[in-house]
């Protein structure tokens, strides 16, 4: 079979940290048949525990979860309930559309902007929406997957300030800064806040299934729909916390896709009608001219390198690449600059 190089799911494709590998071999299988027993220390997981210290926050702050997926959708179970309304971003992970309707609730969509060379969130119409409306919930989403646009800790702030009557969400799943020390205030000082974050992108660990809420001191109802008393899966966690173990190796990669990043916007900035997005995550966006769409997706799909079309009402002429290993955007990168050089681009 064909060896195909898929970068059209925001995966991380240099893999996770070396030290999850043995964790892995070294795994004492009689977990496999035993619960913990962590809770007899009055925390509900090693790895909750774990994070905890990482953010400064007490461990029942701490929420794990199936994915980031499985959080965002545990939340609104909780949270959201029939013909309530959830503000999602206009552009965004199509998974937000779906949200609330799984428990009968409305969708209202708030607005970006584009501008020159990147996406923005457009705080003036969020917030008139906001008061208009009375939401139930707010998802927030930085970086914004697919528009790679991120919120600065000082306007996040400033925002959450205005949406005190509801609870918020925020999606960090494409976070790719590790912890820092903001988040500890952010939920001290926003007591309705979600902060969702995931061991897939930046860990490299999509398959382990594993994401994390940090929550403000009034989600404790999603405490208690998250929490599982006979634990979670006990290899799992011990991977993950492999992966907190090994920081030099994350913060490496990261740098890597970083300059990757450059390599895509040189490049590919250099083609007529082209126009690349700034990404703060490990994707980016591309405007492409409506005509070569779909030809450059055979192109593509003939060399198996996959990368995302996006066929949505707003984003209808646009690609989304994940950043992958250096050989593959390299890979990437040269097929789109051979296709534009046949057609004189
Ligand atoms: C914005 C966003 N949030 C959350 C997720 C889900 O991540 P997880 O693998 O942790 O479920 C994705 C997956 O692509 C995503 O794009």
């Amino acid at each position: 079979m064909e060896h195909k190089v898929y970068l059209d799911r925001n995966e991380n494709n240099y893999g996770p940290a070396p030290l999850c590998f043995e964790v892995l071999k070294k795994a004492d299988y009689s977990k496999l048949s035993c619960y913990t027993k962590v809770f007899s220390s009055g925390v509900k997981s090693i790895l909750s525990e774990r994070l905890a210290k990482e953010v400064n926050l007490p461990e029942n702050r701490v929420l794990l979860g199936y994915g980031a997926e499985d959080l965002l959708k545990q939340a609104i179970l909780c949270y959201l309930g029939k013909d309530e309304k959830l503000l999602i971003p206009a552009y965004s992970w199509w998974y937000y559309k779906e949200l609330a309707s799984e428990v009968g609730g409305k969708n209202l969509e708030y607005p970006l902007d584009e501008g020159a060379d990147s996406f923005h969130y457009n705080f003036k119409k969020l917030i008139d929406l906001y008061k208009k409306e009375k939401p139930k919930a707010v998802l927030i989403s930085s970086p914004n997957n697919p528009t790679g646009n991120s919120i600065s800790l000082s306007d996040l702030t400033k925002l959450l300030a205005e949406l005190r009557e509801s609870i918020v969400i925020f999606d960090q799943a494409y976070a790719f800064d590790g912890f820092n020390d903001h988040l500890e205030t952010l939920l001290k000082d926003n007591p309705n806040l979600i902060l969702i974050r995931t061991f897939s992108k930046y860990y490299a660990l999509a398959g382990l299934r594993i994401g994390f809420a940090l929550i403000g001191e009034n989600i404790q109802k999603l405490s208690r729909l998250t929490n599982r008393y006979l634990g979670f899966n006990r290899i799992s966690e011990e991977v993950a916390i492999a992966a907190l173990d090994s920081p030099e190796y994350y913060r490496s990669i990261s740098y890597k896709m970083k300059k990757d990043k450059e390599v895509y916007y040189s490049e590919l900035g250099k083609l007529n009608g082209f126009k690349i997005f700034k990404s703060d995550a490990n994707f980016i966006l591309i405007k492409i001219p409506k005509e070569i769409y779909k030809k450059l997706k055979e192109f593509m799909n003939g060399k198996g390198l996959i990368i995302k079309f996006m066929n949505e009402e707003l984003l209808n002429s646009h690609l989304r690449i994940t950043i992958g290993t250096e050989e593959q955007n390299l890979a990437v990168v040269n097929a789109i600059k051979e296709f534009a050089e046949n057609r004189r681009l």
